[in-house]
């Protein structure tokens, strides 16, 4: 079969890798990709956003599956126009994909399905925002673009007037749409998981535990980024695992189904384990990115299945998951300045050097050829470096030691991914 994977990150690079091993895959397309995904794949120019020309593609090559890494053609309809032109898309359709879109529908499926998360309150106007933090007292409070803000729109606020600096950037546009809601939630307390698991909105699947790093500073210091670093397992998650999938996966899949918007597709739950149980702090319509790269250097089974039954809504007939025993660790090198302004088109060193396998594998996230065929940085994140190994040091000295033979001028990583926190 023929396989087309939209996006162009590290995400979509492990995607292709992992599906291009599958034996039931003849070849596979990523649109528009990167340097890495042409090392295991076939690139086509084609941009995430034009959907008319990914489902033409589709239609042409007679594509049996594509498979969506981002969030924002999933939330732009991607697998509806597909379903319309009769092709097989992965991932939730436009009415689904807004647990993502749409932060105050997420909240509000939250509150009326009783899902647990903090308490909330959405106004869709500067003058109703500003009269509600003259009405609460002073303190700490969260402030939210309700639209897709590519992880930016969130403010965490120590008191109202953080609040209200934040709300006034959200109405005055810097998040175009994105910000024309503007969310204020209880600001909550404790460690914080993911748990993604894949659905067609009956049979539920969870992917094993991951725990991303998203502070761009080592012990979590400094701005948020989209993810430094990833370890897989993560100890603490077993104790807490059965208590997130009863009180949060399940019902959320199920309240989906009973608002009329079945969710097939990966669904990803940030969660804040507080002193009250663990509470929905957003959830993603799509697997995570870095997630993805040491989720799938630890998968054994062909993915392929999975994916199809899912798009299919057969879920039940594919077997578990296997995954390998040993601990992934993937530390993402970022360009200077990141997650501030940097440069494009620095010069990429040393990944030659490295000896890739089944248990060291580098993804590319933003990189680019010049003209003349070098590799260059071309993005925030620029490579995830994913390593396995016996347990989580051992996995830990194999990312560090690859790492520290990739140069680019600027280049930064965080040291401490995986440490016991
Ligand atoms: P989000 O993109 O919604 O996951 O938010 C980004 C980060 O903001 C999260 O990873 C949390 O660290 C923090 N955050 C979001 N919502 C809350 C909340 N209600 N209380 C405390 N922290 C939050
Ligand atoms: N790594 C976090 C995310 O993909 O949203």
């Amino acid at each position: 079969m023929k396989v087309l994977v939209v996006g162009s990150g590290g995400r979509e690079h492990a995607l292709a890798w992992k599906i291009q091993q599958s034996p039931l895959v003849d070849r596979v397309y990523v649109a528009p990709g990167n340097p890495g995904t042409e090392l295991v794949a076939e690139n086509v120019p084609i941009a995430v956003d034009d959907l008319e020309g990914l489902v033409k593609f589709a239609v042409d090559e007679q594509i049996d599956l594509t498979v969506v890494g981002p969030e924002a053609p999933l939330c732009a309809g991607i697998v509806d126009l597909f379903r319309e032109r009769g092709r097989l898309c992965f991932g939730p359709d436009k009415a689904a994909a807004e647990l993502e879109g749409s932060k105050a529908f997420a909240r509000k499926i939250c509150t009326d399905h009783r899902i647990p998360g903090p308490q909330w309150w959405a106004y869709e106007n500067l003058a109703m925002a500003r009269a509600f933090l003259e009405s609460r007292p002073d303190g700490p409070i969260v402030v939210k673009a309700s639209g897709l803000a590519a992880g930016k729109g969130v403010a965490v606020c120590k008191d109202n007037d953080e609040a209200r600096a934040a709300v006034a950037e959200c109405f005055d546009g810097r998040f175009g749409d994105a910000g024309s809601v503007v969310l204020f939630e209880e600001c909550l307390a404790g460690p914080e998981v993911s748990l993604i698991t894949i659905t067609d909105g009956e049979t539920i699947v969870p992917l094993e535990p991951a725990r991303d790093h998203k502070p761009v500073g080592e012990g979590d210091t400094g701005p948020n980024t989209g993810g430094m670093g990833v370890i897989t397992p993560v100890p603490l998650m077993p104790r807490v695992a059965a208590q997130v999938e009863s009180q949060v996966v399940f019902p959320t899949v199920h309240a989906m189904n009973r608002e009329g918007r079945r969710y097939r597709g990966f669904l990803y739950a940030g969660l804040m384990l507080t002193a009250n149980g663990p509470k929905v702090l957003e959830y993603n319509c799509r697997m995570g990115d870095p997630e993805t790269q040491p989720l799938l250097m630890r998968l054994k089974s062909d993915i392929v299945p999975l994916l199809l039954a899912t798009a299919e809504g057969k879920l039940e007939t594919v077997e578990a998951p296997v995954w390998d025993p040993r601990v992934a660790v993937c530390v993402v090198a970022c360009s200077g300045g990141y997650p501030g302004a940097y440069k494009s088109g620095v010069p990429i060193f040393g990944l030659e050097k490295l000896d890739l396998g089944d248990d060291l594998q580098v993804f590319h996230a933003g990189t680019k050829r010049s003209a003349q065929g070098d590799l260059q940085t071309a993005g925030g994140r620029v490579l995830a470096v994913t390593a396995l190994g016996e347990d989580a040091e051992k996995a830990r000295e194999r990312a560090y030691a690859a790492i520290a033979h990739v140069e680019f001028d600027g280049a930064h990583y965080r040291r401490d991914i995986g440490t016991a926190r």
